[in-house]
């Protein structure tokens, strides 16, 4: 869809939304060596102008927060529900950005009639169906999918694969049919496998390494079409980043043929001081550390931050801070303004 023909829909749904000539401006000007960009909150982009402004001036790439997810996607086998990706992508390509998809398979947001699938006929007859559908709808699109997503367990020292439909019924396997699938609905798509806690200097984090290394060998000696690993990279404020650790981590990804990327970064801050300026900083210093470990290696082909402002993030739902301060994980304030995690970011996208 054109600009124009995008405005004219939003502006029919009610949404007087985009002042033309100054969003395209701070797009074209923002161009940096690596791309940066961050997920998108549904409500928001409908809503709040300043919301997409801020999207608009820092941002090369979008992806939804939610959206693209099963629960959101798919409230009945027949049904597919494209309302929240549809606008999404229309708000990027009438502004000049590229999309990201989240995410193919995971444990999490499911609808439960998809909780109920059962054997490895139905499952993986759904699952590929679901793939075909969805990446093949935005084929030439959305040029990089989080294919899988949390693969790996999380409920003790021993890392394994974590219990998902997906899991229970197909096994490791499924993530080589969700890879295998992709790829055939879209050749060029990047197609990103995507996890957490990879990046502290804590004996989990280090585990969780080891874990997924393990697993992208056996992916890569089954030939599964994985091209990158995802950092999401919500960084627990209080735990150093193992900066060495980190970078010898993705070296062995590098030479496995895989790029990484930056998938959805933010930090956790319900453990950090209440002084803001000291919270600013520690959030800062842990966000440099992690680009600073990838970049002393390679350059990852995207950084992403899941948000871009206080004002509207996923952190409380999971991290409230005793204090009851609000929790301030993203690189602008809830007034928009700069923090010192945003100059740590475009330093680090700018290649310094
Ligand atoms: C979160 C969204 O931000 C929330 O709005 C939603 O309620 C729950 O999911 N890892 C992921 C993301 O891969 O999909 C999650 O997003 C955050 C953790």
């Amino acid at each position: 869809m054109r600009r124009r023909d995008f405005v004219t829909a939003a502006g029919a749904a009610g949404l007087a939304l985009w002042t033309r000539g100054l969003f395209e401006r701070a797009a074209a000007a923002s161009h940096s060596a690596i791309p940066f960009g961050a997920a998108v909150s549904d409500g928001p982009l409908q809503t709040d102008a300043a919301y997409q402004k801020a999207l608009i001036e820092h941002c090369q790439l979008l992806v939804g927060e939610g959206g693209m997810k099963w629960a959101d996607l798919r409230p009945s086998p027949s049904q597919y529900v494209y309302d929240q990706p549809d606008r999404l992508i229309a708000f990027a390509e009438a502004n000049g950005m590229k999309m990201r998809g989240h995410t193919l398979a995971w444990y999490a947001a499911m609808p439960d009639w998809a909780l109920q699938l059962k054997g490895e006929a139905e499952t993986s007859r759904e699952l590929m169906t679901h793939i075909e559908t969805v990446v093949g709808r935005y084929k030439g699109r959305i040029p990089s999918w989080d294919v899988v997503n949390e693969a790996l367990s999380d409920d003790g020292p021993r890392v394994g694969l974590r219990d998902s439909v997906w899991a229970a019924n197909l096994g490791e396997y499924y993530i080589d049919l969700a890879f295998h699938t992709a790829r055939a609905a879209d050749p060029a798509a990047q197609l990103v496998i995507n996890d957490y806690g990879l990046e502290a200097a804590t004996a989990k984090s280090s585990a969780r390494r080891r874990a997924m290394l393990d697993l992208l060998r056996r992916l890569r000696d089954r030939d599964v079409p994985v091209q990158a690993l995802g950092f999401q990279a919500h960084l627990p404020g209080n735990e150093e980043i193992d900066k060495d650790e980190v970078s010898r981590f993705v070296s062995d990804v590098k030479d496995m043929g895989l790029d990484v990327l930056v998938t959805e970064l933010d930090v956790i801050d319900d453990q950090l001081p209440a002084d803001i300026e000291e919270r600013d900083a520690i959030a800062a210093k842990r966000v440099g550390a992690l680009l600073g470990a990838i970049l002393d290696v390679t350059r990852p082909t995207a950084v992403v931050t899941w948000g871009i402002t206080d004002r509207y993030t996923w952190v409380p739902i999971w991290y409230k801070r005793a204090d009851g301060q609000a929790n301030r994980p993203l690189p602008l304030d809830e007034d928009y303004r700069e923090k010192p995690m945003m100059r740590t970011i475009k330093q680090a996208v700018a290649g310094a």
